[in-house]
């Protein structure tokens, strides 16, 4: 579907669904004067909501704003480590699961706080040992194992700065990454599970991590095979042994600052290097414990499980920080929702009695075309809330997810947010909110967000915009790690004083808000962000390609889909082993989830006079559209090149 017809749908969507009486009474939030209040002071609204979090020392100001910069909670000092794990240990939740993980072979873990607490401090006493230090940052790369919390947590516990990066990205991804946080310690797994297939990190990681700054790499075995790796003498050491050597007593958590850095994870943005998003302690523990209670109506009895890799801000808010700083149970799953079959997230919701579930509208468009069958030979009855995350959810999917998998009767909270954000920004609180279909709804308590035009004027009902948020808020990302100017350029540079998130959204005659899209050159491929720029600049390092060009286009399953424009250099053919070659150096350079759906060769690229690449009649293209306004080209005769490529020739 087309921007054009994609609108056009969401605008006619009016089915409405309002909260029932029952999960009204009793939800979290159920006071609708709750929105009124927070809006008037949204300082005092988190400050009330700061309550909820385990101080060391209390703070002495909520706020302090120097835009772009926010310091909240300014002189708390706390422990994200002691806030998730320890505090839960001292009461009635000692010994409630806080993780069940569950293995793509099958199989089952269950982390009690209690278990979860000695194993965090263990690791806490290991990576001690192996000199890792406060402010130290510490790389991740590994699968969905129990040790990939257990070394976030670890990491929290010390108040070393983990920076995770998805064990989906190449060895040149993983190293740009090092490079940047200047990491000293990367943990990392023989190979992990997918698919019933081994995934060689540890071959991957050892490609990554030569030359940098890593001094020790520490290898979980996650699969147990050691013929795929080779261990470096005095550099790479078992997790096992190191674990084995540590210290068995309670660690004491660092007291943190609020201020202090929590952890690093890197995003794409415009621009070929990816930025490393700054998280501080206090307001994103606070930010995210409040989303946990708000929008996912968090209880006691609840078992959250959300489908996000870690190696996402989704997993580190949603599977580590925000379900156990709640006290939570969290289901963790280390594969892929088709193995062995196409029923296995329904198979684990029914066999854990999940009773909240929150994944993405690209898993439930494959869902939908999976069919219903799958989801209908399982009780699902134990849900009770479903969430989505990552992109604009289709009113078709969303549907499609109340009916099949809610029959009709469950709450969807769509949950608009970003890795700058930390957590959810956008989205219904589920005892309070009548919910659309396609619609994230409105900023939550305590949010104060608009959809303005050009000039900053808020849109009136009925219109489109930019969107941005007015006020700071605790669990908003604080620099871009290493590059404050690009920081500020990137979130303030329009609008001094308004974080500017770079999506395009409508709102309409009820003031709901419907996120459109980016409106930058970034591209959301199921949910992941990949820049244009990245992808540009893997392919240009091939030696046949003098210029590439990459949009996003519309794909019924994905949301968008890469396409390539790639103009060969003189006297080189766009033969088909050229078209997998060059896919393949994409994968390479950044990963799987990067390689184009298509590459086009074409003679010329579309620009304007600033050399600036069209990529509006790019996506036209794409999309099999006939070609929109050219008189901004630079070059008129590129018209004829895009036409031969366009299906409309005339
Ligand atoms: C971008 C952020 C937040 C975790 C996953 C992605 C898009 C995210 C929604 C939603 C419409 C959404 C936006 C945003 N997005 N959630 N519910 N409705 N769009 O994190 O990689 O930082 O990407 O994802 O375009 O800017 P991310």
């Amino acid at each position: 579907m087309s921007e054009v017809d994609y609108l056009d749908t969401l605008l006619k969507e009016d089915r409405r669904f309002p909260p029932s009486e029952a999960f009204k009474a009793q939800a979290n939030f159920n006071d609708p004067n709750i929105y009124d209040e927070a809006a008037k002071d949204p300082v005092a609204f988190w400050a009330k909501q700061a309550e909820e979090i385990s101080w060391f020392e209390p703070y002495k100001e909520v706020l302090q704003w120097d835009p772009p910069h926010a310091k909240w909670f300014v002189d708390g000092k706390l422990n994200a480590a002691y806030n998730c794990v320890d505090r839960h240990r001292e009461g009635p939740r000692k010994n409630k699961a806080a993780i069940i993980w569950e293995g793509e072979l099958g199989g089952c873990k269950v982390y009690t706080y209690d278990m979860l607490g000695r194993e965090v401090d263990k690791a806490a006493h290991m990576l001690k040992n192996l000199g890792v230090q406060k402010g130290d940052r510490v790389a991740v790369y590994l699968p969905m194992v129990p040790e990939l919390p257990i070394t976030l947590l670890a990491c929290a516990k010390i108040g070393a700065i983990h920076t995770v990066v998805f064990a989906g990205f190449s060895a040149k991804s993983l190293r740009d990454r090092i490079e940047d946080a200047q990491a000293k310690l990367l943990v990392t797994a023989d190979a992990g599970w997918r698919r019933g297939h081994q995934v060689p990190l540890k071959r991957f990681a050892d490609e990554a991590v030569e030359g940098t700054t890593i001094e020790t790499v520490l290898v979980v075995k996650a699969v147990g095979d050691s013929a795929t790796y080779t261990m470096t003498e005095g550099r790479d050491l078992y997790w096992d042994d190191e674990m084995g050597k540590a210290s068995t007593k309670p660690f004491p958590p660092e007291k943190m600052d609020a201020e202090d850095i929590l952890y690093l994870l890197y995003t794409s943005g415009t621009t070929g290097k990816p930025k490393g998003i700054v998280h501080t302690t206090g307001g994103y523990m606070v930010g995210v414990h409040t989303s946990m209670r708000s929008v996912f109506d968090l209880k006691d009895s609840d078992i959250f499980f959300c489908t996000a890799d870690i190696g996402w801000v989704t997993g580190h808010t949603y599977i580590v920080y925000g379900p156990l700083s709640a006290g939570a149970t969290v289901v963790m799953y280390e594969g892929a929702p088709d193995y062995p079959d196409r029923d296995r997230f329904w198979a684990i919701i029914e066999k854990y009695g999940v009773t909240t579930f929150y994944t993405a509208p690209t898993s439930i468009r494959t869902f939908m075309k999976w069919g219903p069958e799958y989801v209908e030979k399982h009780d699902l009855s134990s849900l009770r809330l479903l969430g989505t995350v990552g992109e604009p959810i289709n009113p078709e999917a969303w549907m499609w997810y109340h009916t099949h998998v809610g029959k009709g009767r469950v709450p969807i909270v769509d949950t608009w947010w970003q890795t700058e954000t930390g957590c959810a920004m956008i989205a219904p609180l589920p005892g309070l909110t009548t919910t659309k279909p396609g619609a994230a709804t409105k900023p939550l308590p305590g949010i104060i967000a608009d959809v303005v035009d050009e000039n900053g004027q808020s849109v009136a009902p009925g219109n489109g915009g930019m969107l941005v948020i007015k006020h700071p808020w605790p669990s908003m990302l604080r620099t871009v790690w290493g590059d404050d100017e690009r920081f500020r350029k990137t979130y303030f540079g329009k609008f001094p004083d308004w974080y500017l998130p770079g999506d395009g959204a409508h709102k309409d005659e009820d003031g709901y808000i419907w996120i459109l899209g980016r409106l930058d050159d970034v591209i959301n491929v199921s949910g992941h962000r990949i820049g244009t720029a990245e992808v540009e600049s893997a392919l240009v390092g091939h030696q046949a390609v003098a210029e590439a060009a990459v949009i996003g286009r519309s794909d019924a399953i994905k949301g968008q889909a890469i396409t390539a424009f790639v103009t060969l250099k003189e006297g080189v053919q766009g033969t088909d082993e050229l078209v997998a070659e060059l896919k393949e150096t994409v994968a390479q350079a950044i990963g799987k989830m990067a390689r184009p759906e298509e590459i086009i060769f074409t003679a010329e690229l579309p620009k304007t006079r600033s050399a600036k690449i069209m990529r509006r009649l790019l996506r036209d293209i794409a999309e099999g559209r006939v070609l929109g306004d050219t008189t901004t080209l630079a070059d008129p005769s590129v018209i004829e090149e895009l036409k031969k490529l366009s299906k409309y020739q005339t």
